[in-house]
């Protein structure tokens, strides 16, 4: 039985037989229709999600499965004080897969550690989210037709943005990767993240102002700055519109380059980027969900 904790539970390999699987996905849903009728997957959800949740839930029921879950912990019984361990024991008796949301960093491992069934990490805190970069790695495959060779802007919270940490291990693992962290010095990537691209030797530089560097991405990531991350109101608002991506700073980006974003936006990308041909978000959701099947597939083992 296999889980999904890091990105990295993944080899290159597998990752590409994951991203062919969802692109046949994508051409051919018909095929797939069928292929978990009888199989149910639990979302236990204890933070606020609209598309990682729902991408799941859409991906099951594509697949002729069907679905059960929480979205919320107040309305579990986490509530009453139950723990991880005994929530996924429980769980493993109703369903045969999981995608587990949870404010706590670690929360996934301490639920794969006690589980009888696969178990996806849909975000836990700060720490690490996947299926994101999943979504993320699929998406630039599908835009670019490869995952090598990109000089990768990732522009806000570094510090706190799980879905940043997990893509960066992910895409460190392909040729000629140059990573440019935009951020303000509050919200910089952590040390950890630094010491592994220094020790594998992937070139990276930190910047505050995004324009001074736009010209040379060949992808922007763009990410919010999380309200629910932080100790202090007052940070917060002085930090949340730092990045505001409008047209006037997109005209100084290349013809081809693509801006990415996990998505919920708040500020960070003024709505009148949405219609240029370089605005990737909204597609990269569609992208989310044929790669959740695949996912679905391969850790349940079925052709
Ligand atoms: N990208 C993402 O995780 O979005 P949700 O919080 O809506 O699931």
């Amino acid at each position: 039985m296999r889980h999904l904790i890091n990105p990295l539970d993944f080899t290159v390999e597998e990752l590409d037989k994951l991203f062919d699987l969802a692109s046949d996905i994508e051409k051919n849903p018909e095929k797939y229709a069928k292929k978990c009728a009888g199989k149910k997957i639990a979302t236990c959800f204890y933070e606020p999600s609209t598309r990682t949740r729902l991408s799941f839930e859409t991906a099951m029921l594509n697949l002729g499965g069907s679905v059960i879950g929480f979205s919320d912990a107040g309305s579990s019984s986490a509530s009453k004080g139950e723990s991880v361990a005994d929530t996924i024991r429980v769980i493993s008796c109703f369903a045969d897969i999981c995608a587990m949301r949870h404010p706590k960093e670690g929360a996934a491992t301490v639920a794969a550690t006690h589980s009888r069934i696969p178990v996806i990490n849909a975000g836990d805190g700060g720490h690490q989210h996947p299926t994101q970069t999943l979504t993320d790695m699929l998406t630039i495959r599908s835009m670019k037709g490869h995952l090598s060779g990109f000089t990768i802007g990732l522009c806000g919270d570094l510090k706190f943005g799980r879905t940043v940490h997990s893509l960066i291990n992910a895409l460190s693992r392909y040729d000629d990767i140059k990573f440019i962290f935009i951020s303000p010095e509050e919200l910089r990537i952590p040390d950890y993240i630094i010491e592994m691209l220094k020790d594998k030797g992937i070139p990276y530089k930190e910047v505050i102002k995004l324009e001074d560097t736009i010209g040379e991405l060949d992808l922007l990531y763009m990410t919010r700055v999380q309200r629910e991350r932080f100790f202090n109101e007052e940070d917060y608002v002085r930090l949340k519109d730092f990045y505001i991506l409008d047209k006037a700073k997109l005209s100084l980006a290349r013809k081809d380059m693509l801006v990415l974003h996990p998505l919920p936006r708040v500020n960070e990308i003024s709505v009148e980027v949405d219609d240029d041909p370089r605005a990737a978000y909204f597609k990269q959701v569609q992208y989310g969900v044929y790669v959740r099947m695949a996912l679905i597939l391969t850790l349940l083992g079925i052709e």
